[in-house]
């Protein structure tokens, strides 16, 4: 398993939602927080390691990362929210590029935990820039589809940069071919579908 980098085909794949916790499932949670931690990210949302499914993880304590503040959410939504907020933004599968992203300043969330318990999360700040983001990733938005006119031109080198990259590891076989990709994905929707 390991973070994707646009313009990875997952990242635009719309997530499923999990109607199972398994033991496969508690393992791939449990990597993903070490990858989060790996390069110090505040959320990371599983199509961000090419698993189509809608689960998130987070850390609630955003200053020491402690075991305590570990929370994973299964089918999240956005139920409310209010006002606007304009602040820099970044993610893990666009790693060095930042632009100031517009977000709802607080939202309301309904979500489940491992457990199957149904949670609501309000969330407020960055917390909340967190929450928007990572929810979109859920359903193949990525940031900069939110960029403004001047952030897409001014960051329009980097991302080529990003897609040239790519498509070099893929003729260098480091990464599969997108139809390839696509095919994983769709069998692993399937077998979530039919549990
Ligand atoms: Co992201």
């Amino acid at each position: 398993m390991r973070i994707v980098e646009y313009p990875h085909p997952a990242l635009r794949y719309p997530a499923v939602p999990v109607k199972l916790v398994d033991k496969e499932l508690r393992l791939q949670v449990g990597r993903m927080f070490e990858l989060m931690y790996e390069v110090k990210g505040l959320g990371l949302a599983a199509p961000q390691v090419a698993l189509p499914y809608q689960l998130l993880i987070m850390n609630e304590d955003m200053e020491n990362f402690s075991e305590e503040g570990e929370r994973v959410y299964l089918n999240p939504r956005i139920v409310a929210q209010k006002g606007t907020m304009n602040g820099e933004e970044g993610c893990l599968s666009f790693p060095g590029l930042f632009a100031k992203v517009r977000r709802a300043r607080q939202v309301t969330i309904e979500a489940y935990d491992l457990s199957g318990e149904l949670v609501t999360i309000q969330a407020t700040g960055l917390a909340s820039r967190c929450w928007q983001h990572e929810i979109e990733h859920l359903q193949g938005k990525l940031f900069i589809d939110r960029f403004t006119t001047v952030a897409r031109i001014a960051n329009q080198r980097e991302l080529s940069y990003f897609e040239k990259k790519f498509r070099r590891a893929q003729e260098m076989g480091e990464i599969a071919p997108d139809a390839d990709i696509e095919k994983l994905l769709s069998n692993l929707e399937q077998e979530m579908a039919r549990t």
